[in-house]
């Protein structure tokens, strides 16, 4: 018997901690510091509502059609349309989702140790149990210590194995269950707190008034390239924020019964991933603002500056403390999610049990960290190019293994199995209005991979 959503509050809350995750708490901001705020602000949000709900919606009746895992799923479901399916869409889409899950769960990881060893820090600090500065140079001495990253890693690899162990309902559905609400509590909490510091004022301008020369217009003109480069990034984006690029979503959509109402469910999903996405980035801007430190720095922007900015602030080693419990809980949900896509092709490829197949894929996890902290080192130095592994695997994973994936699951939904897909959104047979219906094709058939392929051809 495949496993079930206990409930649909529980499915949302679990697909919503999937989404939401360090995309949303740590990538974006800086995203959105690099790429001009508001401009990028507001492109990210016609690229979440005219294609990423759409994708989003259709994978996740994608994986209630299938009822197994990805790989096989292609196929069953394209018998269930009718179509002969060659092996190769379960390869492309199936496997390449696969080993993108394996190879971004190691990244995330380690940044999830960060999380959790910044977590400590400020807890000592603020209980006045350490006496150790918060200066520019706290980062890297965490990153030159590869026992105590490796530490907190594995910490974090015990703690979601222990979870998915306990299965859907009783572990990622009961842990979503507590951790959303309490995490949407923290963010409240401290989006209210930074957008009163005085001189927040030009952070929260920033990133809410869209600077259109950011996007291309200028007073002479319009200069494309501009455009495509901003809108590559935003759409890599939006598709990793809603976790899109692996087999997440197809998963959590196969635990889905069948009366469940999959555009309500979706739009709760989008609407949170999103609404958490703009608040984080109302408490990372203004507060960089407010220091007069450069918003453009990039991925520095949440394990750097922000603790800077906390030491100088009244309180702030309590809000360092709350920042990266958030972090933290945001990154927890959508690891035990990108695991569970691993656990669940490796329990029927194996035939194993849940319990197997979680410990291997804490194997492998643990293999990948391991991996990946050495290459920060120089003990065996591991460098491809100029790059270190951590920055390898991020950018060929982001630009080039999900934009892939995705692709191929939408050409696939879209010109094979398109009738099945249709006809399993709503409750039952729900009956869909013929303007979704076009909509949802041509998002699927054309516009969706025609992007993708776009960016491709502009990646730099
Ligand atoms: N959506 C997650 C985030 O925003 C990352 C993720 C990507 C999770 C793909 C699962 C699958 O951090």
């Amino acid at each position: 018997m495949r496993a079930k959503w206990g409930s649909k509050l529980g499915f949302i809350l679990a697909t919503a901690g999937s989404a939401i995750g360090l995309g949303n708490i740590w990538r974006f901001p800086y995203l959105a510091g690099q790429y001009g705020g508001g401009a990028f602000l507001l492109l990210y949000l016609i690229c979440v509502f005219v294609l990423g709900y759409f994708m989003l919606t259709a994978k996740l009746a994608f994986g209630r059609v299938a009822q197994t895992n990805l790989v096989d799923g292609f196929r069953v479901v394209g018998e269930r349309a009718g179509q002969k399916v060659s092996p190769v869409w379960g390869w492309l889409g199936g496997w390449i989702g696969f080993i993108t899950g394996l190879l971004i769960a190691a990244v995330y990881i380690v940044v999830i140790g960060w999380t959790l060893s910044y977590v400590i820090e400020g807890g000592a600090l603020f209980l006045g149990l350490s006496r150790h500065p918060i200066d520019e140079h706290l980062f890297e001495r965490l990153v030159a210590s590869f026992g105590y990253q490796l530490f907190w890693s594995l910490l974090c690899i015990v703690l979601t194995t222990f979870i998915l162990v306990k299965g859907v309902k009783k572990g990622i559905e009961r842990v979503s269950l507590y951790l959303m609400p309490i995490l949407f509590f923290l963010l409240l909490f401290l989006v209210i707190w930074m957008i009163f510091l005085p001189g927040a004022g030009r952070g929260v301008a920033f990133f809410l008034k869209p600077d259109w020369t950011r996007l291309g217009f200028t007073a002479t003109g319009f200069d494309a390239s501009v455009f495509f480069n901003v809108l590559l990034v935003v759409f890599g984006q939006a598709i990793y924020s809603l976790s899109l690029g692996m087999g997440v979503v197809f998963v959590y959509g196969s635990y889905l019964p069948q009366q469940t109402d999959i555009k309500s469910s979706a739009r709760w999903v989008v609407g949170l991933d999103t609404l958490v996405a703009f608040l984080s980035g109302l408490i990372v801007l203004p507060a960089v603002f407010v220091f007069d430190l450069d918003p453009g720095q990039g991925p520095s922007l949440s394990f750097v500056s922000l603790p800077l900015i906390f030491a100088q602030m009244t309180g702030g080693r309590f809000l360092m403390f709350i920042f990266f419990v958030l972090l933290f809980l945001a990154a927890l949900t959508s690891l035990l999610s990108i695991c569970e896509a691993s656990i669940n092709l490796t329990m029927d490829m194996l035939k194993t049990t849940r319990t197997k197949a979680a410990l291997c894929v804490a194997a492998v996890n643990g293999i990948g960290v391991t991996v990946i902290l050495l290459s920060f080192t120089n003990i065996i130095g591991l460098k491809i190019g100029e790059e270190n592994l951590f920055d390898f695997v991020n950018r060929v994973t982001g630009a080039y293994m999900m934009p892939l994936m995705i692709c191929v699951c939408c050409l696939f939904m879209g010109w094979k199995v398109y009738p099945v897909i249709i006809g399993n959104l709503g409750q039952g047979s729900g009956h869909q209005s013929k303007t979704f219906k076009t909509y949802l094709k041509w998002v699927l058939c054309l516009l969706a991979p025609a992007v993708i392929v776009i960016s491709a051809l502009f990646q730099k």
